[in-house]
């Protein structure tokens, strides 16, 4: 995750060399130097730079020793903390580095190319140019939008963050559809993921709402007509159980992870 963010800040014209990476893992973060061009330092904490943005991107049962070593620099720098933690909330985050701004993201995989879509959760008192700052770094990867409570992390988590695992697995679906149908497989790979990419490219270029553009596409009696009424008996209500689901165990592991933070 962090080497998404970086790359994202990079490939987005951000200077490579005001970049810290802080590791414990020397050939991992010199790895990093050598792509980007950032700086590799070690996982000890040391002054940062006044009023810089950190981002914690280790794992989240790692962070009460992290930020509890850190504790002391990131409130004497007054920096702006991001956490990507997933689960961790925004009250254990602040139990941890009382006085320090901080912000919740929950991104996605596609982060890594540039195609992610991340949540973002402050407190209410965070002040616009903070947020702004949190808003820019997580676009450079992609989608950002914030949240406006942060119980809705967990829906937002359900969609967003599990939602790619969904799509191979529709992808999968179709595929061994289309081949149980005749069709060769690596050619229905090629078609599912290309629909899948072109569908979802116009419903954002489009103005119109994705029922909309369906309609559009279904004459009275035809082969989509045929396909989408099958679809519709059982996919809303399967759509909603599956996010559902997933948002339960979202609140669940945040739940567990509060106890232990
Ligand atoms: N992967 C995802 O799709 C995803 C999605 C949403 C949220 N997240 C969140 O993103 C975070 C990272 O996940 P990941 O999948 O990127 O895990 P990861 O590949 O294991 O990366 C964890 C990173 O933490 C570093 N680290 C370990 N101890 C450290 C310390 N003491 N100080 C500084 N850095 C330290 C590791 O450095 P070394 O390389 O030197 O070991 C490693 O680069 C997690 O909190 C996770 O919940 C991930």
């Amino acid at each position: 995750m962090a080497r998404a963010l970086i790359a994202g800040l990079c490939n987005h014209g951000f200077p490579a060399q005001q970049i810290q990476v802080h590791a414990p893992h020397p050939q991992r973060r010199d790895a990093l130097a050598a792509e980007f061009g950032v700086q590799s330092l070690a996982a000890e904490p040391c002054p940062l730079p006044p009023e810089a943005i950190v981002v914690y991107a280790a794992k989240p049962k790692q962070m009460r020793a992290i930020l509890t070593a850190w504790a002391h620099e990131l409130r004497a720098a007054r920096v702006l903390l991001i956490s990507v933690a997933a689960g961790v909330r925004l009250s254990s985050l602040q139990a941890l580095v009382p006085e320090v701004d901080v912000v919740r993201v929950m991104p996605n995989t596609p982060t890594q190319i540039g195609a992610g879509a991340s949540t973002l959760y402050a407190p209410a008192e965070l002040d616009t140019a903070r947020r702004q700052q949190a808003e820019k770094l997580v676009q450079s990867t992609g989608l950002a939008e914030w949240l406006p409570d942060e119980e809705s992390m967990d829906m937002a988590t359900a969609l967003a963050g599990s939602g790619p695992a969904y799509v191979f697995l529709f992808l999968e679906a179709l595929e061994d559809a289309a081949v149980a149908g005749g069709l060769y497989r690596d050619q229905a790979r090629r078609l599912a993921i290309a629909t899948l990419r072109g569908a979802a490219e116009l419903a954002q270029q489009s103005d119109l709402a994705p029922a909309l553009l369906r309609h559009q596409v279904t004459s009275p009696g035809g082969t989509t007509a045929a396909g989408l009424s099958a679809w519709e008996e059982g996919l809303r209500p399967l759509a909603k159980r599956a996010l559902d689901a997933a948002s339960r165990r979202s609140q669940e592991l945040a739940a567990l992870l509060a106890e232990e933070l």
